[in-house]
Order: C-alpha cells, then structure tokens, then sequence
C-alpha cells in the first residue's frame, strides 16, 4: 500500500469498525449447514454450474468473520427455498492450499464476499449487509433483474425517497438508450439501485412529461434529484458519480450516511473535512457556512466533509490534533499534506478556505512533543526533530519508521537496542525510530509500505532503505558498509602497508 494512501485506508478501517459495531448478538447456528463448504479442489467445478452463486473468503481467527458465521449460514438456510434457491459458499482463505483462489480474488481482509454470476466469468463485489434479514434482502435484490419497474405511484413510493435511485425514463423499453442504461445499472448494480418507467408522471421530482430518454437520479438531500440525457456509457458513469456526491458529506453515527462516508475518503480529490460538536448551538450556523464553500469549490478537485465530534475520535487521533482545537477544518491533499485551522468559527469559514485554495495557508505537521530526555540506546526521533536529527546532524543514522500495534516491529526493537549498543562508543552513528502513525514524514523522501521500515542516511546525506535480514549482525555489518568506515579502515590498513 502506498505511504500516501495509508491515511485513507485507516479511516475507512475505523468507518468500518463503527459500522460493525453497530451489529448485534451472535444467534446459534443450525445443525444442518446450508453454506457449503469449498476449497481449490472443487471451487471451479462448482462455480461453473451456477448462475448466481456467493462466496465469503474468511480467516479462521477472524472476529468479524465469527460474527458473520451465524447471520450467513441463516441467509443460507433461507435462500435455500427462494426459486430458484441461491447458494453461499465459504472458502478458508487462510489455508495455504486456496492461496491462488484468494491471490486471483484478490483477498486483502476478512471476510470479502463477492457474487459470481455466468458460472464465475463476472465478479461482483458484495456490498450489502452482514446481518441474515439483510443478506437475504440484498441477494434477492442482486438475483432479480438490475432494474425494477415503476408501474404506479405506489411502486415509485417504495423506492424514491430513502437512498439515491436512478431512474430510466423511456417513451418505449427499446433501442441503444434503453440497451445502455439496462447494462449500466447490471454494471453497478451492487453500488446503486436502478428503475425504469414510461411515464414520468409516476415520480415525485422533476419534468412530468418526458419526450426523450432521460435518466433522472433522485436522492434524500442537496437537489433531491438531477436529470441528464446522454446515455453514452462513460457519461452515465461521470453523471452518476457526481450527482450522486452529497455537497457535503456528513459522518455521524447514522449508518445511512456510511456509504457516502467511505466514497468521500476513496475519491481521489482532496478533501476537507470540518469537525465539529453537532449538538452545539452554532451548529446551523457552520452548516450553512459550510455549505456555501463546497457549493462554491464543487468540481474544483476538492471535496467537504462534515464530522461529528463524538464520532470522529478516531480522526482526531488520525490527524493528531486536540479536542480543544475543535471547531477544526483540516484539508488533506491527495499528496499527504495537511491544512489545519483549529477553533474556527463559522464567520472564518470562507475566508480560510479562500486562502487555503489561493495557496497562503502554511501546511500542518503532526508531530509527538520532542522528548525532553532521550537517552536510550535507540533515539526517539518525532516530526517536528526529524530534519535536526537525520539530516542536519551530519552523522550516519538508521531510522525506523514503526507503528506501536505491530508485532514484527516489537520483535525488531530488541535486534536495534543491541545495535545501537555495539555503536555506543561511536558518536557518528545513531540508530532512531519514529513512531509512523502519531508523525508525519515527507513521504516524497521516505517511501513506507510496511511496518517496520528502515533507512540509512550516511553522514554525506545519502539516503537508502534498509532491505537486508533484521539480524544484529546484518544491521550492523549494513551500518559500517555504507557509513565509509569500513573503506576509510581498509585505507588506512592499506596506507600502513
Ligand atoms: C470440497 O472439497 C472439500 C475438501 O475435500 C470438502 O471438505 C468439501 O465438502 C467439498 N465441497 C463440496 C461442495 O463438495
Ligand atoms: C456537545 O454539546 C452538547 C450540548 O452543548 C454537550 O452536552 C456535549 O457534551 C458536547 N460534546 C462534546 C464532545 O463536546
Ligand atoms: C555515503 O554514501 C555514498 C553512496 O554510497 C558514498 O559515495 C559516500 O562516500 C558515503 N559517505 C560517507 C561519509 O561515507
């Protein structure tokens, strides 16, 4: 994973861990198994006969996996009667015998769920929720046809209001628009929902009297919902994207907001994020501040978030700023630096964000206090220490980038203490650390993919990545090698002889 997408990923990890925590208790699980069991040795072959089948790759040790055992044995059981009855599958991801099965998923975390239709030749991310009554909804949905039929008020009623819906208006179910917008909602069918009508009369919003094909996406906030008339593929994509995009997106603990919240932090625009107490009472008042900018800068590479103080603790650790300094706008470039105004108030709202779109506002650094004593073998090295110690210094230092969670760096941390000791009565060598996720670093300069990583910057300010074994005697024999000493001794033995 890249450095700079690293932020994204732990917040859409601590998103998630809100949404999970929102599940309920465990029911037991029923005797019979409905959800069958498959492995590299017949998963092709069973595939291969289904239409529409589901699988979950799971770790054994896996917490939400366990969870979600009991809610998708019971979807089974279910599904088991619809007509015609639809399969789920569970695949160990975690044995080494299915590793090209979960290499060709492309599995990253437990459990994935994807739909496979076509006998496996099309591959669908599974979208929808971890509980049975959910499941079932959801792949009942998934199994019909991608797009529903409005006939009456009544069936338009049941689908407009609640989340985005796009919606076909046709003088007649035929021809290259219809053709397209029926492969456009198979093709996104587990992000969006889609319908169809002939008669715009039938909807709540906009032009009751549609001459030409139209799709018209209506949704629960901001416009409430936007036509558009090209059905090219690409434009109906673009269109949806961008019209379905709240002007402001709002992260609190309601999980309706949820999908927007994790679209917001995957979309490639730089993203401002205002967090602040929603129970306040200039709440309005930021609001439609708040507003106003993103109506102002939409489309202009820069989207708005609205977070609730209570629910975004995670972030506020993530960005290491302070309770205190809420009301806060940090802006995050896609480039990794950071915008910060701590205790703004509503009135201040357009004008930062002018001069931060302007270019007059001064990056922020998240920084650890640079400790007062620091006199381990292994330098505590923080942000705001980084360029004094490493590249001001003039010394050779190896510095490891490590995260306080990680098992593989709490092993490494003895091996560099005893490093660190061997290069004791040496004062051009320091061996650091930098604790990776409560400071920033240039990440132009330090490419971090992994905990730990090492770097060596020799006392003439070269710069490598460490890559050998994380062995003492490797480290240290890496640390001499590249520091010049080992060649000045050689020089000087040679200019003895
Ligand atoms: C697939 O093979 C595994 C291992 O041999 C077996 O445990 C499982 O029951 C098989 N599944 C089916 C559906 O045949
Ligand atoms: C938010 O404001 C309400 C009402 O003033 C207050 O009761 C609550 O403690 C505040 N929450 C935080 C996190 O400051
Ligand atoms: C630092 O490393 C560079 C590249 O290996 C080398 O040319 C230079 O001599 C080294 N400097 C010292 C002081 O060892």
């Amino acid at each position: 994973m890249e450095a700079s997408k690293v932020w994204i990923w732990c917040l859409t990890i601590f998103v998630l861990s809100l949404i999970a925590s929102c599940k309920g208790e465990e029911e037991k699980a029923e005797s019979k198994e409905f959800v069958l069991t498959l492995d590299h040795s017949n998963f092709t072959d069973t595939v291969s006969k289904h239409n529409f089948i589901v699988i979950e790759f799971y770790a054994p040790w896996c917490g939400h996996c366990k969870n979600l055992a009991p809610e998708y044995e019971k979807a089974a059981s279910i599904l088991s009667s619809h007509d015609p009855p639809v399969v789920l599958v569970k695949v160990d991801a975690n044995d080494e015998a299915n590793k090209e099965l979960t290499s060709e998923f492309e599995i990253r975390g437990f459990p994935t769920l994807k739909i496979l239709r076509n006998g496996g030749k099309n591959i669908q991310e599974y979208k929808g929720p971890r509980d049975a009554e959910g499941i079932v909804a959801y792949l009942k949905k998934q199994n019909g046809p991608a797009s529903a039929e409005i006939k009456s008020v009544e069936d338009a009623n049941n689908l407009i209001g609640k989340k985005v819906i796009i919606v076909g208006v046709f003088p007649k179910f035929a021809g290259e628009e219809f053709e397209n917008f029926i492969a456009f909602a198979e093709k996104l069918r587990s992000d969006y929902e889609f319908a169809h009508t002939s008669n715009a009369k039938l909807l709540p919003h906009g032009e009751p009297s549609v001459a030409a094909p139209t799709v018209r996406l209506f949704k629960p906030f901001d416009e409430l919902f936007v036509d558009s008339q090209d059905f090219g593929m690409d434009a109906l994509e673009n269109f949806v994207e961008v019209a379905s995009a709240p002007m402001v997106t709002v992260f609190n603990n309601d999980p309706d907001n949820h999908p927007y919240v994790i679209k917001f932090f995957n979309s490639p625009s730089d993203k401002a994020m205002l967090f602040l107490n929603f129970s306040g009472d200039l709440f309005d008042s930021f609001k439609s501040k708040y507003h106003d900018v993103a109506v102002e800068y939409k489309g202009k590479n820069i989207i708005f978030l609205m977070g609730d103080q209570e629910t975004s603790q995670g972030a506020f650790e993530f960005f290491g700023v302070r309770q205190e300094q809420a009301p806060l706008i940090i802006v995050q470039k896609n480039d990794g630096q950071k915008y910060l105004k701590a205790n703004v108030e509503p009135d201040q709202i357009v004008s930062w964000v002018k001069e931060y779109m302007e270019g007059n506002v001064q990056p922020f650094r998240k920084s650890e206090p640079i400790p007062e004593v620091n006199n381990e073998p292994v330098k505590v090295v923080v942000a705001d220490s980084l360029q004094d110690f490493v590249f001001n210094s003039g010394k050779n230092v190896l510095l490891e980038f490590y995260a306080p969670w990680c098992g593989h760096c709490k092993k490494l941390a003895s091996i560099l203490d005893e490093v660190a000791l061997s290069f004791e009565s040496d004062p051009d060598v320091i061996i650091a650390k930098i604790d990776a996720t409560a400071n920033d670093y240039p990440t132009d300069t330090f490419d971090v993919k992994g905990y730990p990583t090492l770097y060596f910057k020799n006392a003439s300010g070269n710069l490598i990545q460490y890559e050998g074994d994380r062995t003492k005697e490797d480290i240290v024999n890496f640390i001499k090698t590249n520091s010049g000493k080992v060649s000045q001794e050689e020089e000087s033995v040679k200019d003895e002889l």
